[in-house]
């Protein structure tokens, strides 16, 4: 009999196993570890390296992702439900695949990306709406050793190009079109123009979805449903290394174009089923519905991979929660019974600003457990998600992590540590968060407030960024060396419960997504009107934070010219990465506030546009301090 998985249950159990982790990382992930499935084990457990950045985990080991999260549950949960597919229009019919019918569905998959020419270690894009098949191929990918590299299907042809190139991808997955609410995208279109400029991508699998008609590139493109048609329901999986690539996750920092954070096969498993296990608390029966998309990290992490490694049921959802009305989360839970339900603040935001109608429609009765991510969540709509869709019964975790954590880091357990308004609370086990000061010393104590660091390695810690190694050192392990670095600030109150305060970097985060300023400011500065542009993040109500951009261009714009520059300029950003960059303020300024280096100071756009006009701090070190008078008066 294999070991069973741990889970803790008490917070006694949670701060045995915080103490075991930090005393002896080693004995204590290795017994994490030891119920997996592996083809051979580990040599060595971990080898941790928070200066160069070299870390690995379970060295020597050989595996297969997918035999984790399918073929292992077979026996006893081959036929119970794996995925619950709920379609964009509810009236459409859905889709249900037990255990044995995903297993089935990703051979196949794999069937036909081996058919096209896939081999181990080559890179698979997909760019896809959030269909069955989004996941199907992602661990079809999985199994045959493939690296995928799912892109958010909001994003333009030229971020998909970049993408693409970065990675040297040879196959591109992706669908005709996509239904998101009302809007339909061509998204075989889409495709098609980024893949003009991408020399690299032999082959294009494409999944009929909306049955519309698309170009078939001869010798290039070919239909899912015609290859999958002859081939076999099994295939072996691929033996991997530990320390073999499983996925690239294109995500914006402070500089330069988006890098591709690469996450491996053990230490990523690892990782992502016991935070998944342990912060949800799900049981057997369950119904865990997680509402983001398969192209950020936390549906790699807690849509697919979570929630399969532990033989969940999860939920996946193709819509928006506004359409056909308001009331499209509740009425899903409501439909398929969930127990577990997890979303993002901005969600949270845009509902609570709808008639309360729409919550008190459904029973939600199912609700256990609720989970927010992505962005730190206001005490009102934490209030509000409490008493509203927990009826003040179900616990909130709010869970911080990133992209390159892979995994939950700071998070209440439900029901097992503390839950406080807007505080993600206590570390995991295995996290050893430190704030620092400037100068990278650890601030000691509670009641205390600095850059958020992570003193010792983690299973799902960043391994590299993809064809560049020495830029992930850099960003992560060369700020402060020996610690990784987050980019976030935090408070670790009086009772050492966590609070993040947000990136002290120059990236912001609109509803949950990732943009550094220097992305959308060389976005913006591709247009043929602009001479220089300056981006900053405000607060926004719903979004958490929106994009104000301050905007210099060639010719004075006056007031009748506006509309139109604007429109053009938000077009331009539109095609270089994507509808979800959209500047929500533009302000056309004639200069912007620069050092006399030539640096601009951004602590004063800042401010202004938050509106905090009056309180500006010195300027007198600005090489033209009459500039701020002008843009404090133009402010939008
Ligand atoms: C922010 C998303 C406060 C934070 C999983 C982090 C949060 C960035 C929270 C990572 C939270 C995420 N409270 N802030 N619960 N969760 N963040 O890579 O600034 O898309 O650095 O990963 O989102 O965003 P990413």
């Amino acid at each position: 009999m294999p070991a069973e998985h741990p889970r803790i249950r008490t917070f006694e159990e949670y701060q045995d196993a915080y103490q075991r982790s930090v005393d002896n990382p080693e004995q204590f992930w290795a017994q994490v570890a030891e119920p997996f499935t592996w083809r051979r084990k580990w040599d060595s457990v971990m080898q941790a390296d928070l200066v160069g950045g070299h870390n690995k985990w379970f060295s020597g080991a050989k595996l297969n992702i997918t035999e984790n999260c399918l073929d292992r549950h077979l026996e006893q949960r081959g036929n119970k439900l794996a995925l619950i597919w709920e379609p964009n229009d509810p009236k459409t019919r859905g889709l249900r695949y037990t255990y044995r019918e995903l297993y089935q569905e990703v051979c196949k998959f794999a069937n036909v990306l081996h058919n096209n020419g896939v081999e181990k270690g080559d890179r698979v894009c997909l760019y896809m709406p959030m269909i069955p098949q989004l996941a199907i191929a992602t661990l079809a990918c999985a199994r045959i050793g493939a690296v995928h590299s799912v892109i958010f299907a909001g994003f333009s042809a030229n971020a998909i190009a970049d993408r693409v190139n970065d990675a040297q991808a040879s196959v591109v997955i992706t669908s005709d079109g996509l239904d998101r609410g009302a809007k339909q995208i061509p998204v075989k279109r889409v495709v098609d123009e980024a893949l003009e400029s991408c020399p690299s991508v032999r082959g294009v699998i494409v999944v009929e979805h909306v049955g519309w008609p698309v170009h078939m590139q001869e010798g290039r493109d070919v239909w899912y449903h015609e290859e999958v048609a002859e081939v076999e329901k099994t295939c072996p999986a691929e033996e991997m290394e530990a320390e073999d690539m499983l996925f690239i996750l294109y995500t914006s920092g402070s500089t330069g174009k988006p890098k591709g954070v690469v996450h491996t096969q053990a230490g990523y498993m690892v990782w992502t089923d016991y935070t998944y296990r342990n912060v949800f608390q799900v049981n057997e029966n369950d119904v865990y519905w997680c509402t983001a998309d398969i192209g950020w990290v936390t549906g790699h992490s807690y849509l697919l991979y979570g929630p399969l490694l532990a033989g969940a049921t999860t939920l996946m959802f193709e819509g928006v929660p506004t359409f056909p009305s308001p009331g499209r989360y509740w009425e899903v839970i409501d439909k398929h019974g969930v127990n577990v339900f997890y979303t993002s603040p901005t969600a949270i935001r845009s509902l609570m600003a709808q008639d309360i109608n729409h919550v008190l429609a459904y029973s939600l009765d199912s609700l256990r457990v609720l989970g927010s991510v992505g962005e730190p969540i206001n005490e009102e709509a934490w209030h509000w998600y409490h008493t509203h869709i927990g009826k003040d019964r179900c616990p909130i975790v709010d869970t911080w992590w990133q992209t390159e954590t892979a995994g939950i880091m700071i998070s209440a357990l439900a029901d097992i540590t503390p839950s406080v308004p807007a505080r993600a609370g206590l570390p995991l086990p295995g996290v050893q968060p430190v704030l620092l000061n400037q100068e990278g010393q650890e601030i000691e104590g509670n009641d205390a407030e600095g850059y958020l660091a992570i003193k010792q390695a983690w299973p799902g810690i960043i391994r590299t960024t993809y064809g560049d190694h020495e830029r992930c050192r850099q960003t992560y392990f060369g700020v402060y060396p020996g610690y990784y670095f987050t980019g976030d600030g935090a408070r670790r109150e009086h009772n050492g419960l966590y609070r993040i305060m947000g990136r002290v970097d120059d990236v912001i985060n609109v509803s949950g997504h990732r943009f550094g300023t220097a992305e959308i400011e060389n976005a913006i500065n591709q247009n043929s009107h602009v001479v220089e542009s300056a981006v900053v993040g405000y607060p926004h109500d719903v979004k958490g934070q929106g994009i104000y951009a301050f905007i210099i261009c060639q010719d004075p714009v006056d007031s009748t010219e506006a509309p139109r520059v604007e429109a053009s300029i938000i077009e331009t950003i539109v095609a270089e990465i994507g509808r979800i960059a959209k500047p929500d303020k533009i302000q056309f300024v004639s200069g912007l506030p620069k050092t006399r280096s030539g640096k601009i100071m951004r602590r004063i756009l800042r401010k202004v546009a938050e509106g905090e006009t009056s309180n500006l701090g010195d300027t007198t070190t600005l090489l033209d301090p009459d500039i701020v008078k002008e843009i404090v008066e133009g402010r939008k």
